[in-house]
């Protein structure tokens, strides 16, 4: 039998595990944040734009995550002639809104 702690501590676990998926999601869609949606298309974005190619099979493209967070930094250091907007090296987002955005988009 559970006791009321034991519930307690679960619904909390569920609820922070919801709010920081929730983050890097809200971040990538964020018109002032990532605004990666301006470009690609991610799973349940209605109006996606289709600049760029869609999100998905991340985690078989960059097989460290941290090629990823590299990439989300500056993507001209793998292509020179690219227009997604290095968001690290301008500073559009903050090293941890890379890395919440990062962990997000690779579970897609
Ligand atoms: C202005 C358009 C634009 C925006 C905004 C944009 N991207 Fe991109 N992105 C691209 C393009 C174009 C590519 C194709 C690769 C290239 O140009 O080198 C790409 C490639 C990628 C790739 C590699 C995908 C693959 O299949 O190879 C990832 C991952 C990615 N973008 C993530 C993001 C994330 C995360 C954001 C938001 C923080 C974002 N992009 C915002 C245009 C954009």
């Amino acid at each position: 039998m559970l006791n009321h702690q034991q519930i307690f501590f679960g619904l909390w676990l569920s609820i922070c595990s919801g709010v920081l998926h929730a983050d890097g999601q809200q971040l990538a869609r964020d018109r002032n944040a990532g605004n990666c949606t301006a470009c690609h298309y991610l799973p349940g974005t209605e109006n996606s734009g289709n600049i760029g190619p869609e999100i998905k099979g991340i985690s078989q493209k960059f097989p460290d995550i941290k090629q990823l967070q590299a990439f989300i930094r500056d993507p001209a250091l793998s292509n020179p002639n690219t227009i997604m907007p290095p968001y690290g090296r301008h500073q559009i987002l903050t090293e941890s809104e890379i890395i919440e955005i990062s962990q997000f988009i690779y579970r897609l």
